[in-house]
């Protein structure tokens, strides 16, 4: 695994994203309230450019009605089709396959926390050296 320094730390203040490319991979990095993450740049679903969709929060809810926006600045959402990941793990949150333009029976059931969907973002390990942002691949 080769270390790649990307950034002085001043270069990616809180909030920003840096975008490069490694050996061929699309790679970014993110700075969310300081800690660094870093994600292939690369969707799971059809391969668009993942992390230059909007940062967001997770929407979770305990019963209907009620709505708590949580991990604020921590999702990316694809910008071709909405899929939303989440940026420390990759990991996303619903299943896209089972949203369609159907009719079916309405029923309220008790509310149950936050599905994972089946698909993952890959993640890029980030660390700082020296006052500089470096990852491996
Ligand atoms: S390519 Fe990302 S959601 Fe479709």
């Amino acid at each position: 695994m080769a270390r790649h320094v990307i950034a002085a730390v001043d270069e990616l203040p809180p909030g920003t994203r840096k975008f490069l490319e490694i050996d061929g991979r699309p790679i970014a990095v993110f700075n969310i309230k300081g800690e660094y993450f870093g994600l292939m740049n690369r969707c799971p679903h059809q391969g668009a450019a993942l992390c230059e969709g909007p940062l967001i929060g997770l929407a979770q809810s305990s019963e209907p009605g009620e709505i708590e926006y949580t991990k604020l600045g921590e999702i990316i959402r694809c910008p071709w089709h909405g899929w939303e990941f989440d940026i420390r793990t990759g990991q996303s949150y619903c299943d896209p396959r089972r949203f369609r333009v159907k009719a079916y029976p309405a029923h309220v059931e008790p509310g149950a926390s936050v599905v994972k969907g089946p698909y993952v973002a890959e993640t890029i390990p980030v660390r700082i050296e020296s006052d500089y942002v470096v990852v491996e691949l």
